[in-house]
């Protein structure tokens, strides 16, 4: 990736910088390999910068949303309120009314007890609530374990043993609409075996429901494909093909269902990079530390997940050295990376923390009251 390194030299660090060319190619691949009736809802929760969300409205998808505070930022960027679906365990009383109020596509409910108050909050507006009932399909993907959600043990969804009697009783609701099944089984998933269950495992439900004449236009496979978080630059847009090619051969849709996706940080991912500025380079006993102004306050996922974030040194390539990378946030998993070979380093060098794009702006906090860093678009340099 190109980084307009000049600019960003005059910008107060830490600071996340998108670059829209990327974005723009990334979005468009995905939407290209899509089949007629095929619709992807972007995971709102993986990025709400607006200039991000803007674009991503603007390229027409759809938004997925978990709170009704992503709604009202789905909405503020332009995504068509018919295009929102809105999932979650916990969704509170004003945000389902907000969501009735604003006209929402469909409601992902994840149980019996929500679904009774979506009934009487709609009965209540006079409104009609389309549903789709996340079903948890037990399958295990092959990520870290706390971004698992698919299995049976996970808070998610309603068991598919429980499906047709759930299906029953929603029928009964005269404020509710069931127009689909929706699933989800985990995030960074490279493993195409995972997505390939995932659909034998829909198509064994359907069939189950047919049986009992249950079918439903809609069918919501969730989202998780991953990214290449070692070469962001050999593979800076995900494997799309292999992703969509995958339930083209393994799901087994009734005629006229419509398939949704409900992808984040591929699409989200690659753009983005955290820029942060070298305090100190110290030397500890037996480490070298690189002492960086960004912290897991703005880049949480090296500390809750053990993730790796390619780290690169803007100013200089070679010669190499090998350091613990670190923030100066008053945590000892305050860690982007241990035993890290990148060139040598100096006080006042930019470093770009790679693949920052999804679950990094967003999941910033002002834990020892630092302020949140700005985020930039490539045009807004
Ligand atoms: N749909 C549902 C129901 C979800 O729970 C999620 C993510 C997505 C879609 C989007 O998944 P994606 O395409 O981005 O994998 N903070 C963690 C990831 C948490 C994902 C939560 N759910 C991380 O930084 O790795």
């Amino acid at each position: 990736m190109e980084f307009p390194i000049d600019r960003f030299r005059e910008l107060q660090t830490p600071f996340y910088y998108y670059d829209t060319a990327l974005l723009g190619q990334t979005l468009q691949t995905a939407q290209s390999l899509l089949m007629p009736d095929w619709h992807i809802h972007y995971a709102v929760k993986a990025c709400t910068n607006p200039g991000v969300m803007h674009r991503i409205a603007e390229a027409g998808l759809g938004a997925d949303c978990v709170s009704g505070g992503e709604i009202r930022a789905a909405l503020a960027a332009g995504f068509p309120s018919e295009s929102i679906v809105f999932a979650g365990v916990g969704k509170s009383d004003w945000e389902i009314e907000l969501a009735l109020g604003s006209d929402i596509f469909c409601f992902n409910v994840e149980s019996i007890p929500e679904l009774e108050v979506i009934q009487e909050i709609a009965q209540r507006m006079g409104r009609t609530a389309r549903v789709a009932f996340r079903i948890n399909p037990n399958v295990g993907a092959h990520t870290h374990e706390n971004i698992t959600t698919g299995r049976a043990e996970n808070k998610f969804g309603i068991a598919m043993e429980d499906m047709v009697g759930v299906v029953r009783l929603a029928r009964t609701m005269a404020n509710v609409e069931c127009i689909g099944l929706h699933f989800h089984i985990g995030s960074q998933i490279l493993d195409m075996e995972d997505f390939a269950t995932l659909s034998l495992r829909i198509n064994e439900l359907q069939e189950v429901l047919a049986s009992y004449g249950f079918s439903f236009p809609h069918v919501n496979v969730g989202g998780g494909l991953g990214i290449d978080y070692e070469h962001p630059d050999l593979s800076p847009i995900p494997n799309f093909k292999d992703y969509f090619d995958t339930f083209k051969r393994y799901l087994r849709l009734h005629k006229g269902q419509q398939l949704h996706f409900e992808l984040g940080r591929s699409l989200v991912g690659q753009c983005g990079t955290l820029v942060t500025k070298v305090l100190y380079v110290k030397q500890g006993n037996a480490r070298q530390f690189v002492i960086t102004d960004a912290g897991m306050t703005d880049l949480i996922r090296p500390a809750l997940y053990d993730a790796q974030h390619k780290i690169e040194n803007l100013m200089r390539q070679s010669p190499l050295a090998t350091y613990d990378v670190v923030g100066p946030i008053c945590e000892s998993s305050d860690v982007f990376a241990r035993d890290y070979r990148m060139a040598e380093t100096r006080r006042g060098d930019l470093l770009a923390l790679r693949s920052s794009g999804a679950y990094g702006e967003i999941m910033a906090s002002q834990y020892n009251c630092r302020p949140l860093p700005k985020g930039y678009l490539t045009e807004q340099l």
